[in-house]
């Protein structure tokens, strides 16, 4: 029987390979912030030289100061010059096809008259370019605002005609504890549904974030191993080589728990704990991330105080905008224990941290050591157990480490890599995190964006620390020198219990 090509098997769904995305207008609110510049626009701009983008297709950045057109596009211009990989310069012909996409509206967040004039301007646009009335707002703004011009759109009754669609895309930081991140989400979702809400957190539309679910459910050998029966230990490092350079005014108020920890860290803890997905839709990718969120046995006060390790680089109180007396944790390490099936007694040890002595995000699995000392007559005790590693940035890729014999007479044993680096095996490094969310967002796939609980489990692992630090002095801070792997108190966390930080 010839199989019906037009039923699509469960298990492919969300995995279409190349869809171009429906015909929209892009509304960016802060179009004239950083994330604009440097991460959006460029971003847009590579997918535009790429013919990713839908056709009809425009953007409106929204933001204070006023602005022409003209000179919004010569700004994104310098912006794409500088940071996408498509160079307006070396093609001005393709920055001229791409600028008329481009117009820019002057308005305070606070304005019901600025939404008012927008929603006109968004009619005109479906008129005249034949956007069909689907909009996706991206809330690229301060988080105070978030809430604020949801609640404006809402009110503004920017609806589009029937069967079109509105979404909102939310930047990171969403909330700054449990009881924030609650509110917020109530009040968005007092206005859009949540399959309108896109909670961005950039991790998630890494190649080599997105490739764990490849290498873990696109492969045979490791379903027997990835489980407490093999698995030592789990280390998550995300490195940071510079410190907080113009970002002080923001970092001060966050710090690297709330900036790094209970977003990108714990997403990549999810992915590498999770259960296979049934499928590849986004509820059943967010249920089974969200089981392991709420398998993460939750902190005490004990807890806090004998398996968090914080720390202030030497010289971060001299940074510009940061308080001199600052108490802000610039390393966070600690030990999470997840209390299922699969990871009972298996301890995931993460660690982050600015200015340590090089950028490197990278997962390391450690296997147990062999059974059987069959060699340890001849090496001592001196085998290493297996790691696998995944690389997620810079040099992405995957390694496995190994003992091999060394060539010779003599029995000698050396640890040897096997390693798959994605610029050697596809022919380029990975693209942008940000025009893969775009296009997602686009097409209405949020398998690769947080959902509501997902953002507050999250939160609710974190706060308890975030109160405990509240009520203790942090230690003498700063502890410690740039360049180094952050304070002797993370090294002495996996030392107690026998094991040492890898370096990535
Ligand atoms: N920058 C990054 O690399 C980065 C990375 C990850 C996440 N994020 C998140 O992205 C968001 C934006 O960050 P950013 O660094 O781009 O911020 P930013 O540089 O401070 O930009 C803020 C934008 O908001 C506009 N704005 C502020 N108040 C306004 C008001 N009342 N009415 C209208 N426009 C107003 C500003 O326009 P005017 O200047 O014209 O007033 C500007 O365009 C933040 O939530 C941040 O946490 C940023």
């Amino acid at each position: 029987m010839i199989p019906d090509q037009s039923i699509v098997p469960p298990l492919r769904v969300g995995l279409a390979a190349q869809r171009t995305p429906p015909p929209n207008v892009l509304v960016i609110f802060g179009a004239t912030g950083d994330l604009t510049a440097r991460k959006l626009v460029p971003a847009l701009f590579d997918l535009f030289c790429e013919s990713k983008l839908p056709a009809p297709f425009c953007i409106v950045g929204l933001a204070r100061r006023a602005k022409s057109d003209a000179a919004f596009r010569a700004e994104l211009r310098a912006s794409a010059q500088r940071f996408a990989r498509a160079k307006p310069d070396d093609d001005s012909a393709r920055w001229d096809h791409f600028a008329p996409i481009v117009c820019y509206h002057q308005a305070d967040f606070d304005s019901a008259d600025g939404y008012t004039r927008l929603g006109a301007r968004l009619r005109e646009l479906d008129a005249t370019r034949g956007t069909q009335g689907n909009r996706l707002f991206y809330l690229a703004t301060a988080p105070e605002y978030y809430a604020l011009i949801a609640e404006r759109l809402g009110a503004a009754q920017l609806a589009p005609p029937g069967g079109a669609w509105e979404r909102l895309i939310v930047e990171k930081p969403f909330g700054s504890d449990l009881a924030s991140a609650r509110a917020l989400n109530r009040q968005i979702l007092a206005v859009f549904d949540e399959a309108q809400i896109y909670r961005i957190d950039h991790y998630l539309g890494k190649e080599t974030v997105q490739n764990i679910f490849a290498f873990r459910f696109a492969n045979t050998i490791l379903e027997p191993l990835w489980n407490r029966n093999y698995v030592d230990h789990v280390q998550i490092t995300a490195a940071e080589s510079i410190g907080v350079e113009e970002r002080g005014g923001y970092y001060d108020g966050a710090g690297a728990l709330r900036d790094m920890v209970q977003s990108h860290l714990l997403q990549l803890v999810a992915l590498t704990a999770m259960e296979p997905p049934v499928s590849f839709d986004a509820t059943a990718v967010h249920d089974e991330k969200v089981k392991v969120l709420r398998a993460l046995c939750p902190l005490c006060e004990r807890d806090v105080d004998d398996i968090v390790v914080r720390g202030q680089y030497a010289a971060y109180r001299a940074e510009p905008r940061v308080a001199p007396d600052s108490t802000t944790e610039t390393f966070v390490a600690l030990r999470l224990a997840i209390d299922n099936w699969r990871w009972a007694g298996v301890p995931f040890y993460l660690r982050t941290g600015k200015c340590l002595p090089k950028r490197a995000t990278e997962i390391q699995i450690h296997f147990k050591p062999v059974p059987h000392p069959l060699f340890a007559r001849v090496v001592g005790n001196g085998i290493t157990p297996n790691v696998i590693a995944l690389r997620i940035q810079p040099d992405e890729g995957i390694y496995w480490e190994f003992a091999a014999k060394r060539p010779g007479q003599t029995i000698q044993l050396s640890d040897v890599r096997m390693d798959f680096c994605y610029a050697d095996s596809f022919g380029a490094a990975p693209g942008e995190a940000y025009e893969t969310l775009l296009l997602d967002a686009m097409r209405g796939d949020a398998t690769l964006f947080n959902r509501n609980d997902e953002v507050e489990v999250a939160w609710s692992l974190v706060t308890p620390i975030l109160e405990r630090w509240a009520q203790s002095p942090p230690p003498e801070f700063p502890n410690y020198a740039a360049g180094t792997w952050g304070p002797d108190a993370a090294n002495l966390l996996l030392a107690r219990e026998g094991r040492a930080w890898r370096a990535p």
